[in-house]
């Protein structure tokens, strides 16, 4: 592999569930590049606020979200024994609670908070200075990093995205039914679109990749190509 393709930022957006961190996670790992999910800094800061009823019912107490910022430390720890950079909130590892489907269902108006936004991509900034990326999120083509050197926007049939998510989370053990899950994917991809700031859109230089009808390997076989290509 060239220099030049050892210093790429390469950014995945797309719609909730369709597999944009298990792509991300594995092009950084052919090209030994950073992988950062941003999605979980923000379902961090969504379980503290859970934890510390700062959002009650979907309603976010504003005024004491801001307060509490300063005392919201995320971060990624590599761990030896899974290989990969799990996501921490202050003291504690929380890489598989913020997959709860309370958290998904917490997110979305944690994450449309400008105040958040701009700490959490403050810290994805910091990140991506060395280059030799993969982010993924919503904003990463529009406002992380614009100028990035690949911007793909995934997105997949609704109820494909729904099945995969109610497997992935039966299979960790999860009580939850199909339909809780499709409702969540639906509610969260409207609210992140019509949020104020930094809205789910797709970049207007980012290529759409419907991964509704395609194995994982032939979406990364797609995404090479298109790396080469550069
Ligand atoms: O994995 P999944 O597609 O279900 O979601 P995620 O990537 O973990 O993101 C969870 C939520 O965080 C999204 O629904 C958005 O509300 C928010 N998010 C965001 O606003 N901006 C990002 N760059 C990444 C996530």
């Amino acid at each position: 592999m060239s220099d030049k393709v050892r210093k790429l930022i390469i950014a995945i957006d797309g719609h909730s569930s369709c597999g944009k961190s298990t792509v991300a996670r594995q092009i950084a790992h052919e090209l030994n590049y950073i992988f950062i999910d941003s999605g979980a800094m923000y379902r961090a800061v969504a379980l503290y606020c859970l934890r510390n009823q700062i959002i009650v019912d979907g309603i976010v107490d504003l005024p004491r979200l801001l307060a509490n910022l300063e005392n919201i430390k995320v971060y990624f720890k590599w761990n030896p024994l899974t290989g990969q950079n799990d996501i921490w909130l202050n003291e504690e590892n929380v890489a598989e609670e913020i997959r709860l489907l309370q958290v998904s269902q917490n997110v979305s108006p944690i994450a449309a908070v400008a105040e958040v936004r701009h700490l959490l991509v403050s810290l994805q900034h910091e990140m991506g200075k060395s280059k030799g990326i993969v982010m993924d999120g919503r904003d990463i083509g529009t406002v992380v990093f614009p100028n990035a050197d690949l911007k793909i926007f995934m997105t997949a049939d609704p109820k494909v995205r729904a099945q995969r998510r109610y497997d992935e989370l039966v299979a960790k053990g999860e009580e939850v039914s199909f339909e809780e899950i499709m409702t969540n994917i639906i509610e969260r991809d409207r609210y992140d679109e019509s949020r104020e700031v930094s809205p789910l859109r797709k970049a207007g230089d980012a290529i759409i990749l419907d991964n509704s009808l395609m194995t994982r390997e032939e979406q990364l076989a797609w995404i090479f190509d298109k790396v080469s290509d550069i």
